[in-house]
């Protein structure tokens, strides 16, 4: 090594490699090394089923039942990709879609009073839905009609409603909305994972229900896709990019120090050898010094052999439990994935619960969704601490990610994402710039 590099990255989580791969499409030259031997960090896609069993220290090897473990890419931190969200924004910048197969995700549940219904965000399925009694229905329908019409230029659009100044509270007191609509409008539609959001301005949540309901419409099923093999496969794609655009990766690399003289970053020692850079991003298990714990996730992956009750036979779905209807502060997410992304076992399915910890008893806390996927066939629990920065690289240039939340979509880690952009380059991440080309992210005559 020796050698002078603008950016060094550590870890391959996906955070770090977007950001990666983002400055070496904008002409960094980047370096970047994992210190395991495959990528992904904490979320890395774990194959075969065996390493699994290993990881988690289950004694034993997987029974027979459970097919061929090299059938089995099972994520550690599963999470769905929004139609028009930001990620797939991300991933066509960045043409990091031609090393991947998206396939959409079959339905899209939220839970209410022990039942779990199929989420209406378009006026035909708020009208055929269950989950509302005959007048509710309306008054939703006449809702949802209001956000798909607003334009924040358009004050002709907006009944009277101040995007910058009404709150949402008061917007569905305008409608006249229940208990049971705003839970799941606010929770499984915008995706909000606490009710905060109720008392800020509403133009934020407006434009939440609005990408659900133009990432819907854009497939139908659901709002959601996922990779086919697996999340492990989105590192992959940008390591690829990475190499397109002269950036070098490097796994099986021990960081033995990362240098700082006055302040500010100066390079990364490995194997004895000292790379050098101008900026270092990584993730908080590189640099705990310069991080600390902000909160808890329980994760619970578990193997099914059967559909999970009530969403249709689906293959793939999400479930939100809203924090209300099971008296918390946080949602409870579920996502399920199967053989029909190609990550399971002919005939199996993996369904992970996960939830922000706020008790001392946290399998408790996520029992609500293990209920709702019984029989279990094999479960694995995980409970990790959740980092943020505590130096935010203003004097070091030295960028680090957040750990992954709890949530089941990548919207938060966008956030994160762009976050850092701005406090690396100075300057907002703008989508429209750097949209070069607009594409189906299925590219030509892709699958469904
Ligand atoms: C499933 O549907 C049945 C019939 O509508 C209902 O009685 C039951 O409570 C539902 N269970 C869940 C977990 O949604």
């Amino acid at each position: 090594m020796n050698e002078e590099y603008d950016v060094i990255v550590l870890g391959t989580g996906l955070t770090e490699c977007i950001l990666s791969g983002i400055m070496s499409v904008k002409g960094k030259k980047v370096l970047h090394m994992d210190r395991n031997s495959y990528y992904g960090g904490d979320s890395a896609s774990i194959t075969p089923l065996e390493d699994l069993y290993k990881r988690f220290s289950l004694p034993g090897t997987p029974p027979e039942s459970m097919g061929k473990g090299r059938d089995w890419n099972v994520d550690l931190i599963p999470k769905f990709l929004m139609a028009n969200g930001q990620l797939v924004r991300m991933l066509l910048i960045t043409q990091v879609t031609r090393y991947l197969d998206f396939k959409v995700i079959e339905g899209s549940f939220v839970y209410k009073k022990g039942s779990i219904y199929k989420v209406p965000s378009t006026e035909t399925e708020a009208l055929a839905s269950s989950l509302m009694g005959l007048f509710e229905k309306r008054r939703f329908r006449k809702f949802l009609v209001f956000v798909a019409n607003f334009d924040e230029n358009d004050p002709k659009t907006m009944e009277g409603v101040d995007p910058k100044k009404t709150t949402m509270r008061e917007v569905y007191k305008k409608f006249d909305l229940g208990q049971d609509v705003i839970d799941f409008t606010g929770h499984a539609i915008a995706l909000y994972r606490t009710d905060d959001y109720l008392d800020q301005p509403c133009l934020d949540t407006i434009n939440r229900i609005k990408l659900y309901s133009e990432s819907l419409a854009r497939y139908g099923k659901s709002p959601y896709l996922y990779p086919l093999y697996g999340l492990g496969e989105l590192p992959q794609g940008f390591a690829r990019l990475s190499a397109i655009y002269g950036g070098t990766y490097m796994l099986n690399k021990p960081i033995e120090e990362i240098i700082v003289e006055n302040g500010k970053i100066v390079g990364v020692k490995s194997e004895g050898e000292i790379a050098r850079c101008k900026q270092l991003i990584c993730d908080p298990s590189y640099i705990m010094d310069r991080a600390k714990v902000v909160g808890k996730v329980i994760r619970v992956i578990c193997i099914l052999s059967h559909p999970i009750k009530n969403t249709s036979d689906s293959n793939s779905c999400q479930i939100i439990i809203p924090q209300n209807q099971v008296n918390r502060k946080h949602d409870i997410y579920v996502c399920m994935i199967s053989y029909a992304h190609n990550v399971a076992a002919q005939g199996k399915y993996i369904a992970i619960a996960s939830t922000t910890v706020e008790t001392n008893d946290p399998e408790k806390e996520i029992k609500p969704a293990l209920d709702l996927l019984e029989p279990i066939e094999q479960k694995f629990v995980s409970i990790s601490d959740l980092y943020a920065p505590t130096d935010l690289g203003t004097d070091s240039q030295i960028f680090i990610s957040r750990s992954y939340d709890a949530t089941t979509h990548f919207e938060t880690t966008c956030d994160d994402i762009k976050d850092i952009y701005k406090r690396m380059t100075g300057t907002d991440f703008d989508f429209a710039e750097m949209e070069r080309k607009k594409n189906d992210i299925f590219g030509d005559g892709g699958d469904q």
